[in-house]
């Protein structure tokens, strides 16, 4: 029998079957990955394992005992903890307080012990090969950093089965190998891991077998040497993928929609120069911290220290204006879009709708049934899953709403577009569906600009590729020249190309 069994799991949320008789068995010290699309039901299973939340029917057998887990309090009680994808701590409290929380060291007067519980925080930490400050607050922590607490937490609870979902999906290339790492030792050390991710290339990577989960429904279990990415993916989109060449490319582009000349801002980035014409995909390429958004950030005037040349159809815009760039006609899809991008409180309609609504001005109806179609064609052509466009965004699963912010901002009309990591966090399906989405607006004969750290997305999609190293641009690569090695060779800095 397997250590770790979860029979005919079901799950409903309203107006939504999330899991529906899911029956998954995991072996003793396997990583095991959890894929399938935006809205499958990935952190539904992991949660309901964790504690978070109880199934509407099956059961769950560990070592042959069947388990309730009531809460995450008694998860953690019968070895069980997740790394959670969204922010699981209490920002304002300490790493240290974070990591004993609900256990803290006491004197015999009831004080905390402030300095047994920095051991024991520090402990934890190094537990896992963490050198991360015990005092540090957790609000102040990367993405990754707070990982590694969660993770510590984890494991320094005595913790035998660690979900982790999509962890890496917003690290960056160094955490993203850190993390490997962990995952490698913590398995080494007899830890079962559940591992949700629609990377394929992670799942290859690190683990042993790999469960599909498509619409709520269990779909295969297979060992990862018994399977291919091609086929996974056709498991998790149950159709082909259409791999197409972008239509962009065969036609001649437009005159110079965006010419940016000079522009630099103090401690962010320096001298950067580049152009794109209508009709045309340029993409910008570069680690975390070279200054990509920043440089999309102050073209579309959010950077009041910016200074330099930004035109939008050959004339100059005012710096550090919002105000300016959207008179210009240009938009900006952030890429923190759950942050910037969403009004969590709204539904599906409002928010794809949201941009699109003439925000600046204050005169103007807003016409119910132009805003229901426009929300409901996007809502469409992205796959998102939600059981009604009046559905809050907030019950969605993290994919789809981010697939309804980039639809609230691609539905804006706009000459200019720079989309900043479009896909992040978005399935393959819908992945491709954006793709031919931005060819299409390129084929309106807009400008796009696209950051994005999957290379091989830049290299599918964009015309030219520009590359940023350390706040300059390190050079550009025509189409021609595409290949992973150089572009990642020009990001890192060791390459020279002419720029
Ligand atoms: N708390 C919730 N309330 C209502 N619906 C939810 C809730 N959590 C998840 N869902 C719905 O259940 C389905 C599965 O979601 P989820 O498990 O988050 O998918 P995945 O992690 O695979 O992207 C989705 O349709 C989602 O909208
Ligand atoms: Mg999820």
């Amino acid at each position: 029998m397997a250590f770790l069994e979860f029979h005919q799991i079901t799950k409903r949320f309203p107006g939504v079957l999330a899991l529906d008789g899911v029956s998954v068995s995991i072996e003793r010290g396997a990583c095991h990955a959890l894929v399938g699309e935006n809205g499958a039901g990935k952190s539904t299973l992991g949660k309901i394992l964790a504690g978070v939340y109880q199934p509407d029917g099956g059961a769950i057998r560990l070592e042959e005992k069947v388990i309730h887990p009531v809460s995450p309090h008694a998860a953690r009680a019968l070895g069980v903890a997740m790394v959670h994808q969204e922010l699981a701590f209490c920002p304002n409290l300490s790493v240290e307080e974070n990591l004993c929380l609900g256990d803290q060291p006491r004197n015999a007067a009831g004080w905390v012990n402030r300095r047994e519980l920095r051991a024991r925080a520090r402990a934890m930490l190094a537990e896992i090969g963490s050198n991360i400050d015990p005092a540090t607050l957790i609000g102040t922590l990367s993405t990754g950093q707070e990982q590694l607490v969660q993770i510590a937490a984890a494991v320094g609870t005595g913790a035998n089965v660690i979900i982790m979902d999509e962890p890496t999906s917003s690290l960056s290339l160094g955490e993203t190998r850190e993390l490997f790492r962990l995952v490698r030792a913590l398995k080494a050390r007899g830890i079962t891991l559940i591992y949700v991710s629609h990377r394929l290339e992670e799942i290859f990577a690190l683990c042993d077998a790999v469960t599909i989960l498509r619409d709520g429904h269990h779909v295969v279990t297979e060992p990862i040497g018994a399977t291919s990415p091609q086929r996974i993916v056709r498991q998790m989109i149950g159709r082909e993928l259409l791999v197409r060449e972008p239509a962009h490319l065969q036609r001649s582009y437009g005159a110079v929609r965006l010419q940016v000349e000079n522009l630099s801002s103090p401690g962010k980035f320096t001298g950067i120069h580049f152009s794109v014409r209508a009709g045309e995909i340029v993409g910008l390429a570069g680690l975390v911290g070279a200054g990509r958004s920043e440089v999309a950030q102050a073209i579309f005037g959010l950077d009041p220290a910016a200074a330099g040349t930004v035109m939008m159809h050959g004339r100059a815009l005012r710096l550090g204006s919002i105000r300016a760039a959207l008179a210009a006609k240009s938009g900006l899809v952030p890429e923190d879009r759950k942050r910037q991008g969403l009004v969590l409180s709204m539904n599906c309609r409002e928010n794809s709708s949201l941009a699109a609504l003439p925000l600046l001005t204050r005169f103007g109806w807003v016409n119910r049934r132009a805003e229901h179609e426009l929300a409901e064609r996007y809502a469409k052509r992205l796959r998102v899953k939600t059981p009604s466009l009046e559905t809050s965004i907030a019950s969605l699963s993290g994919g789809n709403q981010q697939k309804i912010a980039l639809a609230k901002w691609i539905a804006r009309e706009c000459d200019v577009l720079i989309v900043d990591e479009p896909t992040r966090g978005i399935d393959v399906g819908a992945k491709a569906e954006i793709y031919q989405l931005l060819d299409e607006l390129a084929g309106e004969g807009k400008a796009v600009l696209m950051i994005s750290s999957e290379l091989p997305e830049l290299i599918g999609l964009c015309g030219r590729v520009l590359v940023m190293r350390e706040g300059r641009l390190a050079g550009e690569l025509p189409r021609a020249e595409f290949s992973e090695a150089a572009l990642m060779g020009l990001m890192a800095g060791v390459a020279q190309s002419a720029a």
